[in-house]
């Protein structure tokens, strides 16, 4: 079971090189990376795991957080609405994005940062995604493409960034990082209301 301290931190170099294309059919060593990804975010929803096992829980990670230089993603979130989104990507691509944008109100946060970065990050509020989507529910992988919007294209993108060795912190303005721009809105969860 992968812990928190397996988790490489804003300091190491791999997180700033760009993850390369995983082959497919899927190899075992890469199905097993993915499911460990996986293991991790849902002990993060399980109180017990997340002090027996020392998690810091997180709704999405890739791969080259935990060294390895390969396309693959894993998300586990809830959207705005309390709807659940749990899948893992293989060799995912935006193509397409909305002008508008939006942004958490308290600002994102990484597995990789250990520390608060105080500042907004606006990105494009509605993306289409073209991927490999490996079902954790069925085990099911096939091709797709799914359009996200809102919390869940936010954090599909925060992890996109990091197959590009992009960190959060490198898309807050560092003159004004609380400036809002006029195209973007913040994401509002149902129970804030
Ligand atoms: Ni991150």
């Amino acid at each position: 079971m992968l812990t928190y301290q397996d988790i490489i931190k804003e300091d190491d170099p791999r997180l700033r090189q760009k993850s390369l294309p995983v082959t497919l059919p899927l190899a075992e060593e890469d199905l097993q990376l993915l499911l460990a990804m996986n293991e991790y975010l849902e002990a993060g929803y399980d109180e017990e795991k997340t002090e027996a096992c020392g998690i810091r829980p997180g709704v999405g990670l890739s791969a080259v957080q935990l060294g390895h230089l390969k396309k693959i993603i894993a998300i586990f979130a809830y959207d705005e609405k309390g709807g659940i989104f749990h899948y893992g990507f293989i060799n995912p691509k935006i193509i397409s994005h909305s002008v508008e944008t939006a942004y958490l109100p308290s600002g994102e946060g990484c597995l990789s940062v250990d520390r608060e970065v105080p500042g907004l990050v606006h990105r494009p509020r509605r993306i289409k995604v073209r991927s490999h989507v490996y079902d954790f529910k069925d085990g099911s992988l096939s091709e797709r493409v799914l359009a996200l919007e809102g919390f869940l294209a936010i954090v599909f993108q925060h992890e996109y960034d990091h197959l590009n060795g992009i960190l959060f912190f490198d898309r807050i303005d560092q003159t004004n990082p609380f400036h809002i721009p006029e195209n973007s809105s913040p994401i509002v969860f149902k129970q804030e209301e």
